[in-house]
């Protein structure tokens, strides 16, 4: 039996995961550890929440005595550590809350490992759950590969990218057999209302303008998430030690294609007139330091796991839009309270 502690996993992809984890591998004791931020929901796994094999824990991983109290009791034989401030905006106005949760967080978790493992690594793993906008941004052409050096440009993807090398130093220090895995910009339920698309879903709903940014050129490459949680479920258990693995869509969009594709999708679900919600986009003044473009060789993984995306880009975007559609309450709840604030300061 494995004993697995998964952090983040009221979020948006965690919470994919821990579903994954919990319902694949009863055998295994999955054990859910989340602060509960404003992106953290536990409405996200009520599904799961009975289940036999689950234990949600609400604590937050900076805080080290907690951590190392918590892994000393439970004594967990993995972890896969998704935890994190994970919007580039909010880094923006709040660099040092994404230094707190992403670097010391994951130094703090690294340290309990390390503290209770006792040198003794045999069916340990410390998997590290990362980003590709730790390789900064491309020009029109080219792909990340694994070896793309590092040249991150947001406080977010600064934290990520730090993250990444504290986890790689305690591999080559003290021997920690990690995993990293750095993927590709995600969408599909329980998205917080935040980012891209959830954001714009909510929009149209709403009738309320859609912010594109700048010229609305920038392009990002988009894995639905489920096939994100199928790659972690694959790199986890077959993985090699001190790798790292690139996770993409194969699947590239300009902003402004891909929010003209959603109004269209919109407009036919919502029964609405054919171009309505197109009137709705607006642009806006750019995000700072906004990197160009994004895309995933993802060649590795495909090669040595047999891993690929399952889902089409159209299938994707359809369940995604349907999952909103009849998920109102979730997206009621979520955008009441303080999400007012967050988007008049970040949008009026
Ligand atoms: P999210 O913001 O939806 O969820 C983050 C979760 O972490 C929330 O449940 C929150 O409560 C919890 N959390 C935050 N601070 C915490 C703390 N101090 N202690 C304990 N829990 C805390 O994030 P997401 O989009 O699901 O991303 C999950 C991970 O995947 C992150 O590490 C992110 O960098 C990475 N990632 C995200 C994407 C993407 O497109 N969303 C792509 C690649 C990698
Ligand atoms: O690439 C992986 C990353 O993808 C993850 O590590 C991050 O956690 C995740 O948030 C995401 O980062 P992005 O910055 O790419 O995602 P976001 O949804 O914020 O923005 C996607 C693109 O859309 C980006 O070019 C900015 C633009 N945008 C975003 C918002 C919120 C707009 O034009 N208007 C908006 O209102």
């Amino acid at each position: 039996m494995k004993k697995i502690v998964i952090t983040g996993g009221a979020g948006f992809i965690g919470s994919h995961v821990v579903r994954r984890f919990v319902n694949k591998y009863p055998d295994y004791k999955i054990y859910n550890l989340d602060a509960l931020t404003y992106a953290g929901n536990l409405e996200n796994i009520a599904d799961i929440e009975n289940k036999p094999n689950y234990t949600f824990v609400k604590g937050d991983i900076t805080d080290a005595d907690f951590i190392n109290e918590l892994f000393q009791k439970e004594q967990f034989d993995s972890i896969i550590h998704l935890a994190a401030e994970s919007h580039v905006d909010r880094s923006i106005t709040d660099p040092l809350a994404f230094v707190k949760t992403n670097v010391i967080g994951t130094m703090n978790l690294l340290n309990a490992a390390k503290t209770i493992w006792k040198n003794n690594f045999v069916d340990k793993r410390f998997y590290h759950v990362s980003t590709d906008e730790v390789y900064g941004s491309l020009g029109a052409t080219g792909l990340f590969t694994e070896t793309t050096p590092y040249d991150p440009n947001s406080p977010y993807s600064a934290s990520k990218a730090s993250s990444d090398h504290f986890v790689r130093a305690y591999g080559e220090t003290y021997g920690l057999p990690y995993v990293i895995t750095n993927c590709s910009n995600n969408y599909g339920p329980n998205h917080f209302p935040e980012k891209l698309i959830p954001l714009f879903i909510n929009n149209i709903i709403n009738h309320k303008p859609l912010p594109v940014y700048g010229d609305g050129k920038y392009t990002r490459d988009w894995l639905y998430v489920i096939d994100h949680a199928i790659a972690i479920d694959l790199v986890f258990h077959d993985g090699k030690n001190h790798e790292t693995y690139n996770i993409g869509g194969f699947n590239e969009w300009q902003n402004i294609e891909l929010v003209q594709l959603l109004c269209q999708k919109m407009d036919q679900k919502l029964g609405r007139k054919p171009g309505e919600s197109n009137s709705l986009i607006t642009y806006v003044k750019d995000r700072p330091g906004h990197d160009l473009r994004y895309a995933i060789d993802a060649s590795k993984i495909n090669k040595e796991l047999g891993w690929k995306p399952s889902v089409t880009f159209e299938e994707g975007l359809s369940k995604t839009i349907d999952w909103y559609l009849s998920n109102e309450k979730w997206l009621k709840n979520v955008t009441s309270g303080d999400y007012q604030n967050y988007y008049s300061n970040q949008y009026e």
